[in-house]
C-alpha cells in the first residue's frame, strides 16, 4: 500500500495507512452513508385513452437502511429496475426521497445538493456528464473551473488519471468522437479530478472490452488502496465485484435482501459455475465426478454445471484424462441467476 501522506489534505479522511483498529474505531464514529427507511415513490400517470389518464405509484425504493464506512467498496447489485440507480440519484441529492432519513458526510443530499458535490464523484455508464462537441480536455477544464480545483491539486489528479486511464492521445479528441470504453474512462477520470471523498458509480463497465475492464478495475482497486476513496458500485458483472468488494448488497423491488460478503451470496444463492467443453466428438454426456453433472449437450459441445465455490482444476484434469477433450471454457454465473436462486431457496424453505 503506497503512503498517502501527500494526498490527504482533508483532514476527516480515513488515513488508509492506518491500523486496522484506528481505521475501524474512525469508522464506527463516522458511518460514512447512512440509509434509515428511506423511500421513493413515483407518482407515474399513464394515458389510457382520451382525456383519460390513470395514476400509478410505483415504489421504487421501500424502506432502504444501510451503512457504508469511510473507505468501504461496496457492491450494489439486483436486477433491472431493483431500485438501484434511484439509491445513487438521491445519495447524490438529484433526487429527493419521499420519505426516511438519508445523509452522506453528514450532509443531506437534497438539501445541500452545491456542498455535498464537492465531495462526491459520480459515473452513470448510461449517460456522459462530458460536452459532446468538446474535447476531452476542455471538459476537464471546465470542471477545474466549476468545481474550483486549486491548480496544483488539478494538475497532479489529472495526470495520474491521463496515466492511469491511458487518456494521453484521447485529450485533444471531442468526445462524440470516442468510444464507449474510452468516453467511460474519460468519465471516470471527470469524476476524480475535485477528489471526492466518495464515489459513486452506476455500471461503469457496461459495454466495455475485457482489457477495457480490466483496466478500470484496476484503477478503481488503487483508487480504493491509496486514497482511501468510499466507493459504491453497481454493475451486472459479478466479476466486477468478485475483483473489487468485500461486501456486496442485493436490493430488490427497493428492498434490501442481502448485506454481506461475495461467497455469502453464493452460499445463499448455491451458485454455479459452467464449465464449457469441446470434445473431438459427440459423445454420450460426460459422467462427471459428483456434484459436477452436464446440463446440456449440442453435438461435440458439453456444459456441466459445479459449484461456483469449488475448483474447476480437478474437474478438468479428470475429464482431459478420460475424453479427448479439444478445448474448453469456464463461464462465471451472472448476478440474475445468483438472485434468482436465492429467492428460489427462500421460497422453497
Ligand atoms: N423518474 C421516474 N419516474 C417514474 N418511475 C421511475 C423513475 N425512475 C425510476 N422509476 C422506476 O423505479 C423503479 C426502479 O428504477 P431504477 O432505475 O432505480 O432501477 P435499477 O435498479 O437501476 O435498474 P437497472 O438495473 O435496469 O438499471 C423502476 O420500476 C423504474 O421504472
Ligand atoms: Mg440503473
Amino acid at each position: 500500500m503506497t503512503d498517502t501522506a501527500g494526498t490527504s489534505e482533508t483532514a476527516d479522511r480515513a488515513e488508509p495507512g492506518a491500523g486496522a483498529e484506528a481505521s475501524a474505531a474512525v469508522d464506527a464514529v463516522a458511518a460514512f452513508i447512512e440509509l434509515d427507511g428511506v423511500e421513493k415513490v413515483f407518482d407515474v400517470r399513464k394515458k389510457t385513452g382520451f382525456l383519460k389518464r390513470e395514476r400509478r405509484r410505483v415504489r421504487a425504493v421501500d424502506g432502504l437502511s444501510f451503512t457504508v464506512s469511510r473507505g468501504e467498496m461496496v457492491g450494489y447489485i439486483g436486477p433491472n429496475g431493483a431500485g438501484k440507480s434511484t439509491t445513487i440519484k438521491m445519495l447524490t441529492g438529484i433526487l429527493t426521497p419521499s420519505g426516511g432519513r438519508l445523509r452522506v458526510a453528514g450532509i443531506d443530499p437534497s438539501r445541500e445538493r452545491t456542498r455535498l458535490a464537492h465531495r462526491i464523484g459520480v459515473v452513470f455508464g448510461q449517460r456522459t456528464t462530458l460536452w459532446w462537441d468538446l474535447p476531452l480536455i476542455d471538459s476537464y477544464r471546465l470542471m477545474h473551473r466549476m468545481y474550483r480545483i486549486p491548480d496544483a491539486r488539478y494538475r497532479e489528479n489529472l495526470d495520474r488519471c491521463v496515466e492511469l486511464l491511458q487518456l494521453r492521445d484521447l485529450l485533444d479528441v471531442p468526445v462524440r468522437q470516442l468510444s464507449l470504453g474510452q468516453r467511460m474512462r474519460g468519465d471516470i477520470a471527470a469524476a476524480l479530478l475535485h477528489d471526492p471523498e466518495v464515489l459513486y458509480l452506476d455500471e461503469p463497465t457496461i459495454g466495455l472490452d475485457v482489457v477495457s475492464k480490466a483496466k478500470v478495475r484496476g484503477f478503481l482497486r488503487d483508487l480504493n488502496a491509496e486514497r482511501g476513496t468510499t466507493v459504491l458500485l453497481t454493475t451486472h458483472d459479478l466479476q466486477d465485484i468478485e475483483q473489487l468488494c468485500s461486501r456486496v448488497m442485493v436490493i430488490d423491488h427497493g428492498r434490501l435482501m442481502y448485506d454481506g460478503p461475495l461467497a455469502g451470496l453464493h452460499e445463499a444463492g448455491e451458485s454455479e459455475r459452467t464449465l464449457v467443453v469441446d470434445l473431438e466428438r459427440e459423445l454420450p454426456p460426460i459422467e462427471a465426478p459428483e456434484p459436477a453433472r452436464v446440463v446440456r449437450v449440442e453435438g461435440p459441445r458439453q456444459w456441466l454445471a459445479f459449484p461456483a465455490s469449488a475448483s474447476a482444476a480437478g474437474l478438468v484434469a479428470r475429464i482431459a484424462a478420460e475424453y479427448p477433450l479439444v478445448d474448453l471454457s469456464v463461464r462465471e454465473p451472472d448476478i440474475e441467476s445468483v438472485i434468482a436462486k436465492m429467492y428460489a431457496e427462500r421460497a422453497g424453505a
